[in-house]
């Protein structure tokens, strides 16, 4: 037996994950030791997992404005089961407050945090978002960086009362605006209404993108059982903040790496679970995006099979009529997940160390509710997000067909085009505007470049000459996006987009366009070679930027069916599609 070298010191063990370079190891973890001791940490404490936690409190992010209890709850949850948190922050983003768009940023989010995950020693990390992109940006940092990770989302907000009518951000938001767009409500309630629309920190209350991604975060197994649906302020919610740390301890015991969580079998559940809760479209190009980062290709024509045969069950807004706190109430993930139960694959597994089957086998029997409806009895017996092809859409367009006009998804119209967004803003109000409920609303260049980030553009408010005399659909396309909480017959994610030369960059006023839902068709009434003199005579120059991260952006983003990702940041392995 060999005697115990004490010549060396010997370094704490939570720290000697990764390396700072100056060229001699053991000198490296000596200065390591020495500014954590710096901070207050004795020698005892770094003998254990280190369990990163991303921190992404903002003044900016209110939907994160529970991170310090969030913090607080995680950090017990480490400790009882014997690991060392640390947290540190990497970027937070906000929908409303990130311009032009959250999304031009959710590849640098993501990038920030897979860097940080690999820079600093953590056996583990805790991804604590919640606000729209930032759960998608942390799964594809993670994913990428590979080491075991577990989300924990921050919540959803409360719903609010208006004049004794239940509200909540922020398909009420667009409601009440749409109204007061239309002089049906005046400019004091609108103002009344604007207090009661966020009543409490949390993510929006309705299904939109943030709680589609809470969803799909749990259905991938990325969270705890339940980890989806308590609000943001509720002990449930601090519970399983608590539970997450502790969990986290555990998969870096076990050395559970994210790469075995997110199989094709956890991708395939996740859609699901998306077409079964009416969510956001959103969530399509970031599930593209998650799983482009592991070697996956998210085929659209598997997504709109299971689309065929996947009901909508959850009745939540703006598909239904409850909030989250409804869904929660009624028993949130378990309860979706034991009706879903024969279409899932239970054996994919989850962060826990045991198989969605065995959490799902755990939660027991559920009970009597009217949220989550039966497969039997759906809120639509096919799910919310269908797929168009055809001479517009080569690549495919994404329609929510929940959330639409039955009328309007077997249409053909006039089209009226606009530009891009600042032509609509400039002409959509004129009263001069030659428009008529039949026709068929275009805008171009709000794709991934055309405005870098692909805005939620997508759903284009009706005419105000239109709204005034009652209109309240149409059929709208474009090459944008369109926020979960919206509604409307709106053809979306147009690919390729107008400004890379996709065929709606060609599309002119007048031209008859032609949509089936039946047939998932989107077509352009135009032929070929009237399209090809077209191409010919305007010729699209894709934009470009001089430098900085717009650059980047520019010259390296993936067209909405790749995610939106940046082209060198998805893995270099191919490994197949998903579903
Ligand atoms: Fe953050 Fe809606 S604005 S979730
Ligand atoms: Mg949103």
């Amino acid at each position: 037996m060999s005697k115990p070298d004490d010549t060396k010191p010997t370094p704490p063990t939570g720290l000697r994950k990764g390396l700072t370079s100056y060229g001699d190891e053991g000198f490296s973890l000596f200065l390591r030791t020495a500014f954590i001791k710096g901070g207050g940490y004795t020698r005892a404490a770094l003998d254990r997992p280190v369990i990163g936690i991303t921190q992404t409190a903002s003044g900016y992010n209110p939907c994160h404005g529970n991170m310090p209890q969030l913090l607080e709850a995680v950090r017990r949850g480490v400790m009882l089961a014997g690991g060392l948190p640390m947290e540190f922050p990497t970027i937070s983003l906000h929908e409303s407050f990130a311009s032009p768009t959250s999304m031009y940023l959710r590849n640098l989010m993501a990038m920030d945090t897979e860097e940080m995950l690999r820079a600093q020693p953590m056996d583990a990390v805790v991804l604590i978002g919640g606000c729209d992109k930032t759960v998608p940006a942390q799964l594809m940092g993670a994913a990428s960086a590979g080491l075991p990770a577990i989300q924990l989302i921050t919540g959803s907000m409360l719903t609010g009362s208006h004049r004794g009518e239940t509200v909540g951000a922020c398909t009420d938001c667009r409601r009440y605006w749409a109204k007061f767009r239309a002089s049906e409500i005046d400019a004091q309630e609108v103002e009344d209404v604007n207090d009661q629309l966020v009543p409490s920190v949390g993510t929006c209350s309705v299904m939109g993108t943030a709680s589609t991604m809470a969803c799909i975060a749990e259905a991938l197994g990325m969270t705890v059982p339940g980890g989806a649906s308590p609000p943001a302020v509720t002990a449930d919610r601090m519970r399983v903040a608590e539970a997450t740390g502790t969990t986290a301890v555990q998969l870096a015991r076990e050395k559970l790496t994210i790469d075995r969580i997110l199989t094709p079998q956890a991708f395939e559940n996740a859609m699901r679970v998306l077409l079964a809760i009416g969510g956001s479209t959103n969530a399509i190009v970031h599930l593209a995006a998650i799983a482009g980062r592991l070697g996956y290709e998210l085929d659209l024509r598997g997504l709109d099979r299971l689309g065929r045969e996947t009901p909508v069950l959850l009745d939540l807004k703006p598909t239904g009529q409850h909030y989250m706190e409804h869904f929660h109430a009624a028993g949130g993930m378990a309860t979706l997940l034991r009706e879903l139960k024969p279409l899932l694959h239970l054996d994919a597994m989850t962060v826990t160390g045991r198989t969605l089957g065995e959490e799902l086998d755990a939660a027991g029997p559920g009970f009597a509710q009217d949220v989550v409806k039966t497969r039997a009895n759906p809120i639509h017996a096919q799910g919310s997000v269908a797929v168009l092809w055809g001479n517009l859409a080569p690549g495919g367009a994404i329609v929510k067909q929940s959330a639409a006009d039955p009328r309007l998804m077997e249409h053909e119209g006039r089209a009226v085009v606009f530009e891009n967004a600042a032509d609509l803003a400039a002409r959509l109000d004129d009263p001069a505007l030659d428009v008529t409920a039949d026709d068929v609303l275009v805008l171009k260049r709000i794709g991934p470049k055309g405005h870098p980030g692909m805005p939620e553009a997508g759903y284009l408010p009706i005419p105000k000459k239109l709204a005034q005399q009652g209109v309240k659909d149409m059929l709208r396309i474009s090459d944008g996006r369109m926020s979960g909480t919206a509604f409307g017959s709106i053809v979306l994610h147009v690919t390729p987009e107008a400004a890379i030369g996709g065929p709606l960059a060609w599309v002119r006023n007048g031209d008859r366009i032609r949509i089936s839902l039946s047939r998932r068709e989107l077509a352009l009434l135009v032929s070929d070679e009237e399209l090809a003199a077209r191409r010919a005579a305007e010729p699209v120059v894709p934009p470009t930027a001089e430098r900085g991260y717009r650059k980047l952006f520019l010259d390296t983003v993936t067209q909405a069916d790749r995610g939106v990702d940046f082209d060198f940041l998805a893995s270099a392995t191919r490994r197949g599609s998903v579903p």
